[in-house]
């Protein structure tokens, strides 16, 4: 059976496929080439699947696993970063879903609808990144002793099964796109927050025994 760990990345990686179907789709419908109405399956995908199944996990379960039996900071930090994005995430949907309900789009809706894409595929993916590549390993080991007894899934309710299968249905009407331009990659370093709301993943969650067994380390080398 998956761990918890292993499910997140595995939806990271859905997600990810939806981001790159949804710049597909905003190109395709800036040229009057795609439905209208695929507009809000996009919306019930990333609010529901990567929203309300997938982040509030991340929150509820790992975050707070992180807290309470790791005795990691929630108020500063990744898990801080994190938490905010996911909101930020939510307000952008909401810009976002405004442009895909325009039934008809003028020249600068396009350029709007493009923007506020943007905007959220942009975050989303350094998100995912900051996660994939420091949070869940780092978490992980911090919570192997409670991994398989405290962090289990609950099931999918109907309505995030049906997001799912919408999303899916999408990455494959829309064969999803990379945007050259956006620099992605892993570590602390890549993260837009760095050094701006977190100080990195040592400063922020290295106990001083962590510290000291760097520091003998580098002494025997
Ligand atoms: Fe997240
Ligand atoms: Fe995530």
């Amino acid at each position: 059976m998956a761990s918890f760990f292993d499910e997140l990345v595995e939806e990271h990686q859905t997600i990810e496929r939806v981001v790159g179907a949804l710049r597909s789709y905003l190109a395709a419908r800036a040229q009057r080439a795609a439905d209208e109405s695929d507009g809000e399956r996009f919306v019930t995908f990333f609010r529901v699947y990567a929203g309300a199944w997938h982040h509030e996990r991340e929150e509820r379960q790992l975050f707070e696993a992180l807290t309470r039996l790791a005795d990691l900071p929630g108020e500063r930090g990744p898990i801080a970063v994190l938490t905010r994005q996911h909101r930020t995430l939510e307000g952008f949907l909401e810009q976002l879903s405004q442009s895909l309900a325009l039934p008809v789009w003028s020249a600068d809706d396009a350029l709007t609808a493009t923007r506020r894409g943007d905007a959220y595929a942009d975050l989303l993916l350094h998100h995912i990144d900051a996660e994939n590549s420091v949070l869940l390993p780092e978490s992980q080991a911090r919570l192997l002793p409670v991994d398989a007894a405290t962090l289990v899934s609950r099931p999918h309710t109907d309505e995030e099964t049906r997001a799912l299968a919408l999303g899916l249905a999408l990455a494959q009407r829309y064969p999803p796109t990379q945007k050259a331009s956006l620099l992605r990659g892993d570590g602390c370093v890549m993260c837009p927050e760095y050094t701006v709301g977190c100080r990195g993943l040592e400063r922020e969650w290295w106990s001083a025994e962590e510290w000291e067994r760097l520091e003998q380390g580098v002494g025997v080398d």
